[in-house]
């Protein structure tokens, strides 16, 4: 990625990943990603906000030699994960005379997970400021969003936000700015779900507290920068509430097509009443379980209800339904209803399986709903009893999303 003026003497001089798939052999990346790291050029002293994933370095050396920057004053470390933190030893080597600063939370992780002693670090905490002479630097540590030493920092001269993961996507762009597109919500979205929704309540608070901060703009340390704040703000409000969408995710996984058509019936039943109804097979294809799965996060993000549906496998639910299940109940959507449909052939605790795999879903449990074989004409009529029974539900919920 080439070097990206943000405003007068604040650079973007980070890494950009656009072929990367999967992100922590976990998430799907369909947009790739950045590591972004911010140049600070003050009349005084110069900083590197976060450096970059150590398989980057070298383009994070290239753009700082790029930029003419022979000395740098300081190396700003806000959260310790190797994907900004990676290459400090590195950058350190290249510029011996830079001071790390960071909270007490990151030295402790930078001491774990790349053994460095605390000694080396100038320490800053909440409301601490750095000064570069006419550019200066205040703190916020922002713990569990996600990580117990994420620590965002304004630019007060500037009002820009260096927010860390908070308020980040993946998504690798020759833009540095965000844009309207709806891939860049998306991306956004699919973010918050799978790293900052299960702390949905600590983002909910930091968001009200840089939005009452108004910075000019919000630079996050993956995607795009921000430019206008109130966007994501917006955005992080509504998925950090407690409100929901009158919306219905089904997950489903299907083997002789038996749970296919149960998915068919409560589907068309949902439809009837209104609601709005995604359905994703996550085991079409073998390698989509994760991509799939990437796309049933992001829509539970603000869904009201989860269905998962599972074939009968040796007694238990099919893995791919088992995985799902396992990533969700870590995710902690908001979801106010939960339940577990599918097929057997002559015996299942699939349903007891997967209650077991999500027992800290705090979603209200919806009774199973098993059907021995290809679904018969009472086995439908259940179905769609089943699909009124949870549009009733949905329809009751007052605090409704748009
Ligand atoms: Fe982008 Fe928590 O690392």
């Amino acid at each position: 990625m080439p070097v990206q003026p943000i405003c007068s003497n604040v650079l973007e001089v980070g890494a950009s990943d656009p072929d990367r798939k999967l992100f922590d052999a976990l998430m799907p990346t369909p947009f790739g990603t950045t590591y972004n790291s911010y140049l600070i050029i003050g009349s005084e002293a110069t900083a590197l906000i976060d450096p970059v994933d150590p398989d980057k370095y070298r383009d994070l050396l290239f753009n700082l030699k790029e930029v003419g920057v022979e000395k740098l004053d300081y190396i700003v470390i806000l959260h310790t994960e190797q994907d900004h933190s990676g290459a400090t030893p590195m950058l350190r080597r290249a510029f011996p005379e830079a001071q790390l600063v960071g909270t007490k939370k990151v030295q402790e992780l930078m001491g774990t997970h790349l053994h460095i002693p605390s000694e080396d670090f100038i320490t800053v905490a909440e409301g601490d400021q750095l000064s570069l002479g006419d550019k200066t630097l205040t703190f916020y540590p922002i713990p569990f969003a996600h990580w117990p030493d994420n620590t965002a920092c304004m630019l007060e001269e500037d009002r820009i936000l260096f927010s860390s993961d908070l308020f980040g996507s993946h998504y690798a762009n020759k833009k540095v700015f965000s844009t309207s597109s709806n891939d860049q919500r998306i991306a956004a979205r699919t973010y918050f779900a799978e790293i900052m929704m299960p702390f949905r309540t600590q983002c909910a608070k930091y968001t009200k507290k840089f939005r009452e901060m108004a910075p000019h703009m919000v630079a996050p340390s993956h995607g795009p920068v921000w430019y206008e704040p109130n966007h994501i703000f917006d955005l992080y409000e509504r998925w950090t509430g407690d409100s929901v969408r009158r919306s219905v995710v089904i997950a489903y996984v299907s083997m002789h097509e038996s749970t296919a058509k149960m998915i068919e019936v409560l589907s068309l039943s949902l439809a009837r009443h209104g609601l709005s109804v995604v359905c994703c097979n996550i085991a079409e294809e073998p390698e989509s379980l994760m991509v799939e799965t990437g796309h049933v996060a992001g829509e539970l993000v603000d869904a009201a209800a989860f269905v998962l549906a599972t074939p009968t496998v040796l007694g238990g639910p099919h893995p791919a339904a088992a995985y799902a299940a396992v990533l969700v109940n870590a995710l902690k959507p908001k979801t106010r209803y939960f339940g577990v449909i599918g097929s057997y052939g002559w015996a299942t605790k699939a349903a007891e399986t997967i209650e077991v795999l999500t027992g800290t879903y705090k979603a209200e449990r919806l009774p199973s709903l098993m059907v021995k074989g290809l679904p018969n004409d009472d086995d439908i009529e259940r179905i769609r009893a089943y699909g009124d029974d949870l549009a009733a539900k949905v329809l009751a919920i007052e605090d409704v999303l748009n």
